[in-house]
């Protein structure tokens, strides 16, 4: 669905991607995960063509998004939902307004279509009777689950989540794995997923691409992460701080 062709980019004198070269399946979970700062957060975005890799290419279902024009990025966009760390709600919108807005923005469709979808997605993620709430009243759980009925409004291909479960608690980091893996048979979309939390990329991951230091250093299912011997491997899973990953 999603190929990176040795990328690289740097921000002035700071190599992020040194050379970026791995695709994410079609129809699969699949988690990306590093240290702070190795660029994943740039890459998610470069997914959406935010940001331009400096060489190479990226296809997204074929196509070169980096040769893209605004319309045809937009085209892209589209088919993608997106969950960021800060859920990032409008504030001044309540909740329904809040689900509705993509189906406003990029449909056509009449009030009374959006009210039946907005219901559906918030069912989907376990909210009901609260349309008419603010972002201030909900918890950080809630919110998660709002920004996910929203990304979700355009049923999108491609599922991105950077780093959905930071900040949340283990029970609601447990309610959020588990709806990556519902939404994605019900939407039967590909997901990528960002992520710090070992025991989620263990739980919910159909393939593993570790990135570290610029480049991709292992790939692989949970099982082959597992029994890797791989140092940098076997360091991120033991979550210790010495081993060849420097800690700043
Ligand atoms: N728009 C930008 N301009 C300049 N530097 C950036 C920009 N975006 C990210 N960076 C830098 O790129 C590096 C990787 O950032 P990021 O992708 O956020 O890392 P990660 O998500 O893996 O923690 C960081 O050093 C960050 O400061
Ligand atoms: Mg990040």
């Amino acid at each position: 669905m999603i190929k990176f062709i040795h990328t690289t980019k740097k921000f002035g004198d700071n190599v992020v991607h040194k050379d970026i070269d791995l695709h994410i399946e079609r129809g699969k979970i699949t988690f990306i995960i590093g240290p702070s700062g190795t660029g994943k957060s740039v890459f998610i975005k470069q997914i959406i063509g935010l940001i331009k890799p400096d060489t190479g290419s990226i296809l997204f279902d074929g196509q070169d998004i980096c040769a893209m024009d605004d319309s045809e990025l937009l085209g892209v966009r589209r088919r993608v939902g997106l969950l960021f760390q800060n859920a990032a709600l409008f504030d001044s919108m309540n909740v329904f307004d809040n689900v509705a807005f993509p189906l406003r923005e990029h449909t056509e469709k009449t009030e009374a279509e959006i009210a039946r979808i907005v219901h559906d997605k918030l069912r989907q993620v376990g909210l009901k009777n609260i349309d008419m709430a603010y972002p201030s009243e909900l918890s950080g759980g809630m919110k998660k689950r709002v920004g996910l009925a929203r990304a979700i409004a355009l049923d999108p291909e491609v599922m991105l989540y950077d780093e959905p479960t930071t900040g949340l608690d283990p029970i609601m980091t447990d309610v959020v794995d588990s709806l990556i893996v519902s939404m994605q048979r019900t939407l039967n979309s590909t997901s990528v997923v960002i992520s710090h939390d070992i025991k989620t990329t263990l739980e919910v991951a159909d393939n593993i691409i570790m990135i570290y230091a610029g480049e991709v250093v292992a790939r692989g299912t949970p099982k082959e992460f597992q029994a890797s011997e791989n140092p940098i491997v076997r360091q991120f899973f033991s979550g210790s701080w010495e081993g060849p990953i420097s800690v700043y």
